[in-house]
This record gives structure tokens, C-alpha cells and sequence, in this order.
């Protein structure tokens, strides 16, 4: 009898330890199921235990949109909805249906575990990199995620000529090689209805300004960046500073979250204080202006490999 009483007393204790687990991991918004470690020498995701990464990381945030996970939270509609020039007219989930019915529907990057070591290279396109020579030890990553227009030809030296994803919004488009993934970074539906006409009807030739309307680029490979993703990026890492998050940055945020090693090339100003694209010397304005505040993003970049997190290669 006394056994029995004893045997009671014992399942439930586990049982209400494994309640309070379950609830901590909640509140702190970790995954119970992600994996905590990689094959690599260090893993991104293996830090949780630092307070300030383990405040900004979370797991449970949807990184790419699918058809399954396209509903929009209160917050993050009314944010996102303030950073676009047109209210109201677009049907949100009829754009969402068009999407998936011409693009991959699928669930990506969820084959983290102690067997990958994924290394990845953020490409930024500061003219930190001219007279790198970074190019060989770029193109040797697994994933190379370049943005914008960022190009290659001509530059193979110092930017590698390796890009297995290219994040792009209307505005900053270009032609993609076919084994490459167009991630769409959406900041307004428009974006959404512009990445279904490149492909189909051809009409979107402007948002706030003109934009091409078509884009080579293989539709199989297409992704679509979550805006509740750019939400978490812009409340979570930059704490609300700027208006919303540079391409670049959420680029970085994104490996962070894909990847288990990460590399990062060619952000921030030049040691000579200029912040000019490598293609582009005309090109002169700070990332502190406009939309984005550079210095917050900047800092932020720096404090993650001040954590061990990443390494920046910082170029001339
Ligand atoms: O200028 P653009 O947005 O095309 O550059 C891509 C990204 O590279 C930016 O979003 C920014 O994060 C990064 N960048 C930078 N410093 C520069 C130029 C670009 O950090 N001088």
C-alpha cells in the first residue's frame, strides 16, 4: 500500500515537472523540438543560454511563407500595413492562393540536427570589398546569399561568383541564374501581386516607382520571406529603430536562423568612412538615412560576433 501511495506520489511529481518545463520553454519562446546542436566547431542555434541572443533568437517565428502559415497576426498586419502606399484595395488571401498555385508550397530549412553543418556567406554589397580578394573563400560556403543587385560578373575576384539565394523587392530587382533561389523580401502586398506578374500577366511596371516587369529567374526555386519574419526582425533585433529593417540585415537575421555557421561579407562603411556599393562609387548616402537605421543594424552585427555568433570579414 505504502509502495502505491509512494509509486502516486512519484508520477506526479514528473508530471508537474514536465509541466513547468513545457511552460518556461513557452515563455521564453523556445522550441522544445529545434535542435540545440550542429556538426560544426560552433553552432548559431547552441548559444540560448546568453541572455541578450536568446531576448532577440526565436525559433517559432515562420521564416518563409507557405499557403499553410500565410495568416497574418493582428500586429504584424497593422505594421505591415503601415509601411504600404496603398490601403485596403487587395485581397489579401486571393493574392496568398495565386501565390502558392504558381510557386513551391513547402516547408523549408526544418534539418537542423547534430549531423549538418550548413556554413553560409551573407553578401552585402558595400565597397568594403573592392581589393578583397574574399571571392574564393565566399564561392567555398554552402549557401552564398546575395542581395539586391549586387552583381558578380566582373567582380569574381572580390564577391566569388557563387549565389545559391538572392533576396530581392521590386524595386532592387535583377535577372537570377536558374539554380538559384529568388527570395522575395515583401514589404507591401504589391510585392506579392509584382512577384506573380513577373511570371505571368507582366503588368506591374511601377510601385512607387518604376520596376521591371519581368524577371529571368526559375519559379521552382522561388521563396517568399515571411512578413511576420521582417515584423520579429525590425521589433525583436532592432527594438522599433528605423522604419523598417534593411534587406541586408534581414538577410542576416535570416542565416542566422537557416544556417549553423555564418560568414558575413561586405557590410558597413569602407576604412575610409565611405559607404558606397562595390559596383557603384556614385552611390555615397549612409545607411543611417532613409528607412533604416545602419547604425543600430551595424551595432548589432558587431555585438553578434562580439558573441561569437558570426564573423565578419571586413574588407579595405
Ligand atoms: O544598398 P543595398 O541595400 O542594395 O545593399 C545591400 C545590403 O548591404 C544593405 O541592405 C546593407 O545591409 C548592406 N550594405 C552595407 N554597407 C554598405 C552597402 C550595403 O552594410 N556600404
Amino acid at each position: 500500500m505504502v509502495r502505491r501511495t509512494w509509486l502516486i506520489s512519484l508520477f506526479q511529481a514528473l508530471l508537474v515537472g514536465a509541466i513547468v518545463y513545457l511552460v518556461v520553454l513557452n515563455l521564453m519562446q523556445l522550441d522544445p523540438f529545434s535542435e540545440d546542436v550542429c556538426a560544426c566547431v560552433q553552432c548559431i542555434a547552441g548559444g540560448k543560454k546568453d541572455p541578450w541572443f536568446r531576448q532577440r533568437y526565436k525559433t517559432l517565428v515562420p521564416k518563409l511563407m507557405s499557403r499553410q502559415n500565410s495568416k497574418l497576426s493582428t500586429n504584424t498586419s497593422k505594421w505591415w500595413q503601415s509601411l504600404q502606399i496603398r490601403h485596403g484595395d487587395v485581397n489579401y488571401s486571393a493574392v496568398v492562393k495565386t501565390l502558392f498555385s504558381l510557386f513551391p508550397d513547402k516547408e523549408h530549412y526544418s534539418d537542423a540536427g547534430p549531423h549538418r553543418c550548413r556554413m553560409c556567406a551573407v553578401v552585402g554589397n558595400s565597397g568594403n570589398l573592392e581589393g578583397s580578394h574574399y571571392g574564393p573563400l565566399i564561392d567555398a560556403h554552402d549557401f552564398v546569399i546575395r542581395i539586391n543587385a549586387g552583381p558578380t560578373t566582373g567582380f569574381e575576384k572580390d564577391v566569388g561568383s557563387k549565389t545559391t539565394h538572392r533576396a530581392i523587392y521590386p524595386e532592387s530587382a535583377m535577372d537570377i541564374d536558374n539554380s538559384t533561389h529568388l527570395i522575395l523580401v515583401p514589404f507591401k502586398v504589391l510585392d506579392l501581386q509584382w512577384l506573380i506578374s513577373i511570371f505571368t500577366t507582366k503588368h506591374i511596371k511601377r510601385t512607387y516607382k518604376a520596376v521591371k516587369s519581368t524577371v529571368q529567374a526559375n519559379k521552382d526555386k522561388v521563396m517568399i520571406l515571411h512578413p511576420e519574419f521582417i515584423r520579429y526582425i525590425h521589433e525583436n533585433w532592432l527594438q522599433k529603430h528605423g522604419k523598417y529593417p534593411s534587406t541586408g540585415f534581414i538577410m542576416l537575421v535570416f542565416s542566422l536562423h537557416v544556417c549553423d555557421q555564418v560568414n558575413v561579407f561586405g557590410f558597413g562603411a569602407r576604412k575610409d568612412g565611405k559607404w558606397h556599393h562595390y559596383f557603384d562609387k556614385k552611390y555615397g548616402v549612409s545607411y543611417n538615412g532613409g528607412p533604416h537605421s545602419g547604425n543600430t543594424e551595424y551595432n548589432i552585427i558587431l555585438e553578434l560576433e562580439h558573441k561569437n555568433k558570426i564573423q565578419i570579414y571586413k574588407g579595405s
